[in-house]
């Protein structure tokens, strides 16, 4: 009887239960035991997290968003953050005892759902422990380099869009300047797919430095033809030109600062204020973003994913991620999948008909 061990890592995105469900039931088909670790790596590491899923466990799950499993943005297994008997944090690798109950347990592949933190963390358990890897992509950013999408942006991108259809009204009522902020790390894909689809005055993108006179340029535009009200939606990571990214804090995880983002979309609302002279509001949408049901495109993009994993644990190509690529399901190395980010270029389509609907980006 073949075991296989699936584990959710990162921040959560709508679509994970999707990928759980197709794994235990295509696993299941085959005859195969499914086993998820909570908590991400906890599973593999105290057997009380170790639990059985059976298709009964994961009924009903497909529209559900969250993960049954649970996740963890702590905790990477080759550096961990541990209180010592002094109280003192200490960094400590606890790889080679994950890897000695996965063989103990006699599972034949780990399913390692995850953005590229989780994803660069099952490179390294396939690379450097011989760990039998597939992984499978999340992530509501939408910054992973080898898929064409990731399941959660979707869904966030629809949350985004429905917040700024909602505050139209109300912007257009007080003749506000109301000022969005988004979430996407160093990637501008949500603020862009968000902010052309829910009418925005002005989108600002980690990867397009921004100028405030031209976002106030914009607005004082939008006065003169007789629009008393405007829709800035701003990405998290954004940084005006010559600044740095404002963050609400950095925290120190595992010895590396980690930068919490957030907050940027408040500075620039204050900036409007106090240049145009027109009334402003901010508001961050947050992890209302990651929440909720996925949209039928995450739904059936995470059953594929989930379906395909199993596919390639069956193939044995370990040390793959399964990917999107040209509509289709396919395969690629964890290696070329973590190599690096996708960010927008200036040559994206989307950021021509952005500037072609006459939405500023800040540059100009
Ligand atoms: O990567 C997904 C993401 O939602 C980012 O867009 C955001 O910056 C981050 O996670 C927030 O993570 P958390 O608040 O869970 O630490």
């Amino acid at each position: 009887m073949k075991k296989i061990v699936i584990s959710t890592g990162g921040g959560d995105a709508p679509g994970l239960n999707a990928v759980i469900y197709a794994v235990v039931m295509a696993a299941e088909a085959k005859g195969w035991e499914v086993y998820g670790s909570r908590g991400g790596y906890k599973g593999l590491t105290d057997l009380d997290e170790l639990v059985r899923l059976l298709p009964e466990s994961v009924a009903e799950i497909t529209s559900q968003g969250g993960t049954i499993l649970g996740s963890t943005n702590k905790g990477n297994p080759f550096a961990m953050s541990v209180q010592n008997l002094a109280g003192e944090t200490e960094i400590c690798d606890i790889s080679d005892r994950i890897m000695a109950n996965f063989n103990r347990l006699g599972f034949m592949c780990h399913i390692a759902v995850g953005g590229d933190g989780s994803l660069d963390i099952a490179r390294r358990f396939y690379a450097e422990k011989g760990m039998p890897v597939i992984g499978v992509p999340k992530t509501i950013d939408n910054d992973l380099c080898a898929t064409q999408l990731t399941f959660g942006f979707d869904t966030a991108v629809s949350t985004a869009t429905e917040a700024l259809d909602k505050l139209h009204s109300t912007a257009k009522s007080h003749d506000r300047v109301m000022v969005v902020e988004v979430m996407g790390r160093e990637a501008g894909w949500i603020a862009l797919n968000s902010g052309i689809s829910g009418g925005a005055d002005v989108i600002l993108i980690p990867e397009i430095p921004f100028d405030l006179d031209n976002v106030c340029e914009k607005i004082a535009d939008n006065d003169l033809h007789g629009k008393h009200y405007a829709i800035v939606v701003v990405a998290e990571g954004v940084k005006a030109k010559d600044s740095a990214v404002i963050c609400r804090d950095s925290v120190s995880e595992a010895g590396r600062q980690e930068v919490m983002l957030g907050g940027v979309g408040e500075w620039v609302a204050g900036q409007i204020r106090e240049r145009s002279g027109k009334d402003v509001r901010s508001l961050v949408l947050g992890h209302l973003q990651r929440g909720g049901s996925p949209t039928t495109f995450d739904r059936l993009l995470a059953l594929r994913f989930g379906a395909a994993a199993v596919r390639l644990a069956e193939a044995g190509r370990f040390g793959h991620m399964v990917a999107l690529v040209n509509g289709e399901m396919q395969d690629v190395t964890l290696e070329e999948a973590t190599k690096e980010r996708k960010v927008v270029t200036l040559d994206d389509d989307k950021v021509y008909t952005a500037r072609e609907i006459g939405i500023c980006l800040g540059d100009k």
